[in-house]
């Protein structure tokens, strides 16, 4: 696994105890039957294909979409901030004695990549953990790093914390729910993400219409943004040739 020197990761000054469970929170993300399928589609809908050189962008432990790229790829680098996370994906990789999948430490606004250098730029579930600021440096940086006609395509939640839209009131209200259903700790843990959405939210979701708008003006062509039926949505676009 390779660490770039002098790097800072929004992790630099967190214990390792916290990051090993943050890698093994991710890693059981990794394994629900929802991610499964949204992997499935992702894939499907990026179709690397062998000679392509593959990017999965906040990998995770199970490196959910990097290790079902890799047979049909090239080479596929996963990318994490997480050093906990790239430790286990590295290890799973070679569990599964895949060769061409390289594990890098790195932030998806800062990729450690060169320009031109990838077919296919994957992602799930990542970009709503930066703000929308952050979310268009992290496109400039899937644009600079994608071979002119390169795709990308992710999958990510897709509403706005709010009650703005009808989706929105839905996927808000539905979340809720479900955690008043589980009784008084579920009342505990929805207040607590109450505060932590106003005072230091770690999730900052867009919506489909910000993802479609973001992805034009930061130059991708072909593009297609999609609200699932769930909390997420799936974006395709193209890097112009
Ligand atoms: C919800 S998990 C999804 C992991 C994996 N893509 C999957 O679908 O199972 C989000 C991942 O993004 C990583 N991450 C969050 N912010 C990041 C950033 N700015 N740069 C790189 N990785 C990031 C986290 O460490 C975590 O592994």
């Amino acid at each position: 696994m390779h660490t770039p020197e002098n790097e800072t990761t929004a992790r630099d000054g967190a214990d390792a105890g916290r990051d090993e469970r943050h890698a093994r929170h991710v890693g059981d993300l990794g394994t629900s039957p929802g991610f499964q399928r949204l992997r499935d589609e992702i894939i499907a809908r990026a179709a690397p294909t062998k000679g392509e050189r593959v990017l999965d962008v906040g990998a995770g432990s199970t490196g959910l979409l990097a290790l079902a790229a890799a047979p049909d790829a090239e080479h596929v680098t996963a990318v994490d901030f997480s050093p906990a996370v790239c430790r286990m994906l590295e290890q799973r990789a070679k569990d599964l004695q895949l060769e061409n999948v390289s594990v890098l430490v790195g932030d998806a606004r800062k990729l450690p990549l060169p320009d031109n250098s990838v077919d296919v730029a994957l992602s799930n579930y990542c970009l709503h953990h930066v703000n929308d600021t952050e979310k268009l440096v992290a496109l400039g940086e899937l644009a600079r790093v994608l071979k002119p006609g390169g795709r990308l395509v992710f999958g990510d939640m897709m509403f706005r914390v709010g009650i703005r839209t009808s989706r929105d009131r839905r996927v808000v209200a539905k979340f809720a729910l479900g955690m008043l259903r589980r009784g008084p700790a579920g009342v505990v843990r929805l207040l607590r993400n109450v505060v932590k959405t106003f005072v230091a939210p770690s999730e900052m979701p867009a919506s489909v219409e910000w993802w479609d708008q973001a992805l034009r003006s930061s130059g991708f062509t072909d593009v297609k943004v999609e609200a699932l039926e769930h909390e997420g949505g799936i974006a395709y676009a193209r890097w112009p040739s």
